[in-house]
């Protein structure tokens, strides 16, 4: 098996392992963490029925006892009614803070199981087994966990690290060819924001990594890991170089409020158009070449993903509605606009105090409505 990725936080250090069979091995991984010989899995239910049998057996094969706390799928379990209901089957379990809870699942497992495991009983330890290309290559690595509110997503959260990730590209096969392009959208954004040579590799191989060919997936998610654990070590809180990993995110944010966080519009689908978006608007402000645009919008489309708002549906979509919806992102300090925006291709900066006229403009001619008045 090839090295794992190691996210350098000191004593909070943790390894993502990347390959083949982790869940078979999940056992002989987790058990040494252990002080006694149980977990709590917390997962979905589309994931457990798939999967869950797996990795109870191989946990059992440790002498580790799995108890399944099962959530619906969907982003609608990340609310505060679905960590109430978790951290009450925590409780009943009688989980104390030298126990540990699994994360099997999506980001939306990975999120609210993390946010519990932030909370309960003050901060338990926990492990994220990522079963979503999105999960593996972002949402469980790093330590952000959250849940959404009425008011926006991910509002509510904590940064709490895991101890370990098990990242194992064979539960990948199951997952529906539209959440792998989503996935995808995550990866592709590695190489635009930091990483030329990367996004010209995924310029030609990415209709493999989407295929599941198993070289080209495992080069994909382990420079992604890489990437996103380097920037983690420097920059845990945000306070700075973290935010690039938001490319796409604030249009993309802005658009998933407009679809209602559901099957219209995927949290990585959101992400592609959201990228080609920050580069069309990185050019048209004379921030980064128009070729660059270009080329990183064909490099989205390429494999199916959008990059244009009249692909999606609910288009037209208001401007004054979408520049109200980026008003409210985390990123907006003291209702400044906040955006990550290109010098190039493998080059994104954080671009503070933008212009919301400016924005409201750009959205204008991508095609939105602008009925009302620039906020
Ligand atoms: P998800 O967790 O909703 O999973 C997508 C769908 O795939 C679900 O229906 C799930 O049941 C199903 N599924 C999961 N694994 C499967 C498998 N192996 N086989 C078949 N089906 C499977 O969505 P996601 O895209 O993984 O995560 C999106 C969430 O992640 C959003 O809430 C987003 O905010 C969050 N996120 C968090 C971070 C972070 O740093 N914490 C980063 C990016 C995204
Ligand atoms: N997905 C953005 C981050 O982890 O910072």
């Amino acid at each position: 098996m090839s090295a794992a990725v190691n996210v350098g936080l000191g004593d909070r250090a943790y390894e993502v392992m990347i390959g083949p069979g982790l869940v078979a091995g999940a056992g002989a991984h987790i058990a040494p963490l252990l002080k006694r010989g149980r977990v709590a899995v917390i997962s979905d239910e589309t994931v457990w029925r798939l999967h869950g049998e797996a990795l109870t057996a191989a946990l059992a094969e440790a002498g580790v006892a799995a108890s399944p706390i099962l959530v619906p799928p969907g982003e609608g379990s990340k609310s505060f009614e679905m960590l109430a209901r978790v951290s009450d089957d925590l409780l009943a379990l009688e989980l104390d803070r030298g126990d540990l809870i699994v994360a099997f699942g999506g980001g939306v497992v990975g999120d609210l199981a993390g946010f519990a495991a932030a909370i309960y009983k003050r901060g338990i330890d926990f492990v994220q087994i990522p079963t979503t290309l999105l999960a593996q290559v972002d949402s469980s690595v790093g330590g952000k966990t959250a849940i959404d509110t009425p008011r926006g997503k991910n509002l509510i959260g904590a940064f709490h690290q895991p101890r370990l990730v098990l990242a194992d590209l064979d539960v990948l096969a199951t997952l529906p060819a539209r959440e792998m392009g989503a996935g995808y959208a995550e990866i592709i954004k590695y190489g635009l924001l930091g990483d030329f040579a990367f996004f010209e590799w995924l310029e030609g191989a990415g209709p493999k990594v989407i295929d599941r060919d198993p070289t080209a997936l495992d080069r994909a998610v382990r420079r992604s890991v890489e990437m996103k654990a380097e920037i983690v070590a420097q920059d845990e809180r945000e306070a700075g170089r973290r935010a690039l990993l938001n490319l796409g995110h604030t249009f993309g944010h802005a658009l998933e409020s407009e679809t209602g966080y559901g099957d219209a519009l995927l949290h990585g689908e959101a992400v592609a158009i959201g990228m080609a978006m920050a580069f069309r608007f990185s050019a048209r402000q004379g921030l980064c070449p128009g070729q660059d645009a270009e080329r990183a919008q064909a490099a989205i489309a390429a494999v199916g993903l959008p990059v244009r708002l009249d692909q999606l549906a609910g288009h037209p979509f208001d401007a004054s509605r979408l520049l109200a919806h980026m008003g409210q992102d985390k990123k907006a300090e003291g209702g400044r606009l906040t955006f990550i925006l290109a010098r190039r291709l493998g080059e994104a900066f954080v671009a503070r105090d933008v212009d919301p006229a400016a924005i409201h403009a750009f959205l204008v001619s991508e095609g939105a409505g602008a009925a009302g008045a620039a906020a």
